[in-house]
């Protein structure tokens, strides 16, 4: 029966199968002079959601009117009549159709129509995949696809980007399919892309009605032009700690890239940042095995990675080990110097002298003597890696046990010293461990002080026994002391001079005498005149004043 009312026809269309409206339709053509009265279709809302249900009311203004009926494809129901009208309930209106209202007035039929438009919300609007990664600075198309919908003179379609509007088109086909070219950039970069569906009945007395797809996000990349960049030493020493650091420039987003970093089969566990396009991961590695080892990063984003590879050596290097046979030795005894190599590899060379072979050791023997103490002993080791020759030392101190021993050369053991007068005892000893040293008087057994002033008395006249202990024994020696008094050799001296001057006062007084005897003949001694010259003596002091210069 839907067929038979297709929509859109014109209410007088010629065509309509059914018997009743073909003799309306001839009846008409001729120009039906006979019809003055109206008979009209009235609907409630000319647009029905789809599936409602409706009423029609056929009302005409002649006066007898005759057998209101109305035509549809739709089910009816009569809902009432009265003069001149007869209401009828229309349901399950499922697309756009026409109703036809006909009766008789005075036997000439008349008839009225309207149309009814159906409307309908689409079923889908569905946003299709977006590419899982796409490249920025390249075109990509967003599909939106509305099936269904009426009508679609009034259903138009918007994609958007966020609450941003790109694209705005009419929906066309079943299903409809809107699409638009967008030039990916950074930003798009997590963007959500949708499309909504409008169906605007405004113009009929409703609303506008508004329907949005699900949103999907985009991803959007940017490729690096280089590799990974990884720093790792060349060399590395067996059991140390090292970072691995591997940075990749230019990669977008850098917060999604993934990186794996390995060292042979070993994973390592890098912390991975980003600062722009830039991704840094750095991890700590350890090896225990000696040998060459390959170091990988691999930087993955999406379906493509970048990958680096290194080379490094792992090597093993301790040592040298320097060993005394005797780490203090007694003066006199053999002492081995041995120097161990850390390794089968490993060269060393021991005071310069190299050892036989590479992992061997180097030795040498020497009586320890007096000069050997504190003797610091080399060991230098060298391994070849790779090419490149490293190089460790290693050193020992020796100390000899000798002494304790006086050096006569250090220690005058003949003193002439004036009384009160400052002087140093200088005395030395040697020997390891240090010896003491003391210098105690003889008979009355006091010390006097090495090596610091101090007032030089008479007391301090005699004979000194210097001795140096430690636990390896003890060594004398004797020092004479001889301090004299400077007050005795003055009086000595002002003793001569007054017996100078008494003879030379004598001698005078006898040449006097031994003249006037001559002039007088008569030789006689006179005895107060020798009391004279004593008189005349000069005080102690100018004399030993004088006498000064000579000493
Ligand atoms: C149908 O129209 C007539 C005349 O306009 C009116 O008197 C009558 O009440 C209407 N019936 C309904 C059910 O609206
Ligand atoms: C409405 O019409 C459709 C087809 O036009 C039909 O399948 C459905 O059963 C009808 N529903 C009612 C309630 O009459
Ligand atoms: C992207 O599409 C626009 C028009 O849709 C075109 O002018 C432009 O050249 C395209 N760009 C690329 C990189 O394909
Ligand atoms: C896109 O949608 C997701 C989830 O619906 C939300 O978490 C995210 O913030 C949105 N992105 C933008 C750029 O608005
Ligand atoms: C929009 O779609 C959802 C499900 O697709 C539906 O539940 C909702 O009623 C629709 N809204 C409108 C206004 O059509
Ligand atoms: C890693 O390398 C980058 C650049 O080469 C440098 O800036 C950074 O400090 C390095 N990090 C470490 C832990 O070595
Ligand atoms: C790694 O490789 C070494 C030999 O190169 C092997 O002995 C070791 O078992 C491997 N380890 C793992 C976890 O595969
Ligand atoms: C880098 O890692 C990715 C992800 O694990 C992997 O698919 C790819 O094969 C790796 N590349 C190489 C060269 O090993
Ligand atoms: C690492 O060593 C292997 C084999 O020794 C060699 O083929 C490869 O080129 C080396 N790689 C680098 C980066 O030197
Ligand atoms: C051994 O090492 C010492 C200290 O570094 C250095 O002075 C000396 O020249 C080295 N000797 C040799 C033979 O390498
Ligand atoms: C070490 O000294 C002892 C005795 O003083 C002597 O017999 C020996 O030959 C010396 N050895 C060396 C290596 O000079
Ligand atoms: C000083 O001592 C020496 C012997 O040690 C002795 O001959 C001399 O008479 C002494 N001199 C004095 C002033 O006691």
């Amino acid at each position: 029966m839907a067929a038979m009312v297709p929509s859109g026809l014109p209410p007088a269309a010629c065509g309509t199968p059914l018997i009743s409206l073909l003799l309306v339709c001839c009846l008409l053509l001729p120009g039906a002079p006979g019809q003055q009265f109206q008979l009209r279709a009235e609907v409630q809302s000319p647009v029905v959601p789809a599936g409602g249900s409706f009423l029609v009311n056929c009302s005409s203004d002649c006066p007898n009117p005759e057998l209101i009926t109305l035509e549809t494809s739709l089910s009816k129901e009569p809902v009432g009549n009265g003069l001149g009208w007869a209401a009828f309930q229309l349901s399950n209106a499922t697309t756009d159709s026409q109703v036809l209202c006909s009766g008789f007035c005075n036997r000439v039929q008349m008839i009225g129509s309207s149309n009814i438009i159906v409307y309908r919300f689409p079923e889908r609007v569905e946003l299709l995949p977006l590419p899982r990664w796409q490249p920025v600075g390249e075109n990509f198309t967003l599909r939106c696809q509305v099936a269904g919908g009426a009508p679609r003179t009034s259903l138009t379609v918007v994609l958007l980007r966020g609450e941003e509007e790109l694209s705005r088109k009419p929906a066309f086909g079943e299903p409809a399919e809107i699409t638009a070219t967008v030039l990916a950039g950074r930003d798009d970069h997590l963007a959500n892309f949708s499309c909504r569906m409008e169906l605007d009945l405004r113009p009929q007395g409703l609303e506008l009605f508004q329907n949005s797809s699900a949103p999907r996000q985009l991803r959007t990349f940017a490729l690096p032009v280089t590799t990974p960049h990884l720093v790792v030493p060349r060399f590395l020493e067996v059991g140390t700690n090292w970072s691995v650091n591997c940075t990749l420039d230019g990669l977008f987003p850098a917060s999604e890239v993934q990186v794996q970093l390995a060292l042979g089969n070993q994973t390592l566990n890098p912390t991975v940042e980003s600062h722009g396009d830039t991704t840094t991961a750095t991890a700590t590695a350890s090896v225990e095995q000696e040998g060459a080892q390959e170091i990988v990063c691999n930087m993955t984003l999406g379906s493509d990675s970048w990958e680096t590879r290194e080379n490094l050596t792992i090597y093993s290097f301790q040592g040298p080990i320097l060993n005394l046979s005797e780490p203090s030795a007694p003066e006199g005894t053999a002492v081995t110097v041995t120097c161990l190599a850390g390794g089968a590899r490993v060269q060393v060379a021991l005071e310069g002298v190299p050892a036989a072979a590479p992992g061997q050791p180097a030795q040498f023997q020497l009586n320890a003597t007096e000069r050997d103490d504190r003797r610091i002993f080399f060991c230098n080791a060298t391994l070849e890696v790779d090419g490149e020759i490293l190089h460790r030392n290693s050193s020992v101190q020796l100390r000899v046990l000798y002494g304790p021993k006086i050096d006569q050369a250090k220690c005058p053991q003949r003193l002439m010293w004036k009384d009160k007068t400052i002087h140093v005892l200088q005395c030395q000893a040697r020997g390891n461990p240090d010896p003491q040293l003391h210098c105690f008087q003889e008979g009355s057994g006091k010390e006097v002080p090495i090596g610091i002033p101090f007032l030089v008395r008479l007391k301090h006249n005699g004979t000194y026994s210097c001795e140096a202990a430690s636990s390896r024994g003890r060594h004398t020696i004797n020092v004479v002391m001889n301090v004299r008094d400077r007050n005795a050799r003055a009086v000595n001296i002002v003793l001569g001079v007054f017996v100078v001057l008494g003879v030379v006062t004598i001698s005078a007084a006898l040449l006097y005498v031994f003249d006037m005897h001559k002039r007088s003949g008569v030789y006689r001694v006179n005895q107060g005149s020798t009391s004279l010259p004593l008189t005349s003596k000069q005080p102690e002091e100018a004399v030993g004043e004088d006498k000064s210069p000579a000493r």
